[in-house]
């Protein structure tokens, strides 16, 4: 190679830093148990393939799908809230063009879902289902309701605290993230084994952020909370360089 021929440089993910990473088993949390990898997680090599496959396209994403307090012709019940943020990748970096999907149970804390069937009322406008895809700048928001806490039957009388699920694609099938989202000074943290599985340190990046700012007067509280998906320490560019080749 000469010092002039342009190559392609990939993107190198950074590792996860040990007691930043969510433990697969966690003893509390009961199913885990038998889920959990008994074995040592891979990291997997980072090729081509993984940076110019295809990823989703926006063009199946509508305005409608940010908004899922109107669903079925009318308007969901509960406390109205708008959950907004950015997608950054682990360099601090926006995220432009990264699908996201959360679902969550109603206002009263049910699910639309065939296994869910605990005596909380379901909401014919409510489906709890919906997907955006970040701006330039890696925004999204989401119109919603506040989720309301429900058992689940891990331990006696085991509560989830209010949550959003949440699953990312950044700009690559191997920038994926499933999490969930809570709400500030829930009082049912402590005895959440999920929350709790979170290494103390990292717990706070879990619980949106309360902001005034962007509540719509007469109309919804705001939740901030960005993002970060593990991501690249550069997007891929041509160079002359000696670094590495596709
Ligand atoms: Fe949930």
């Amino acid at each position: 190679m000469t010092g002039t021929t342009s190559r392609l440089v990939l993107p190198r993910y950074l590792q996860e830093q040990d007691g930043q990473r969510t433990p697969v088993a966690f003893d509390g949390y009961r199913s885990t148990g038998l889920r959990a990898p008994l074995r040592t997680p891979v990291d997997l090599p980072h090729r081509l393939t993984e940076i110019t496959g295809p990823v989703l396209g926006e063009d199946r994403v509508t305005a409608g799908d940010a908004d899922l307090t109107l669903r079925a012709g009318g308007e969901a019940q509960g406390q109205r809230i708008i959950v907004f943020g950015r997608v950054l990748d682990s360099g601090g970096r926006p995220v432009p063009g990264a699908l996201l999907e959360i679902w969550q149970a109603n206002a009263a804390g049910r699910y639309r879902h065939v296994v869910d069937n605990w005596p909380a009322p379901l909401d014919p406008h409510f489906d709890g289902l919906g997907r955006v895809v970040t701006d330039s700048l890696g925004r999204y928001e989401f119109t919603t309701v506040k989720p309301g806490a429900y058992p689940w039957g891990n331990h006696h009388n085991a509560w989830r605290p209010a949550h959003i699920h949440f699953s990312l694609f950044g700009q690559a099938f191997t920038q994926r993230l499933v999490t969930q989202m809570y709400f500030p000074d829930d009082p049912l943290f402590g005895q959440d084994p999920i929350f709790n599985a979170i290494p103390p340190a990292a717990r706070h990046r879990a619980v949106a952020g309360f902001d005034l700012g962007r509540t719509q007067p007469d109309w919804a509280l705001a939740f901030e909370w960005d993002i970060v998906l593990r991501g690249t320490e550069q997007t891929p560019f041509e160079t002359d360089d000696d670094g590495d080749v596709a």
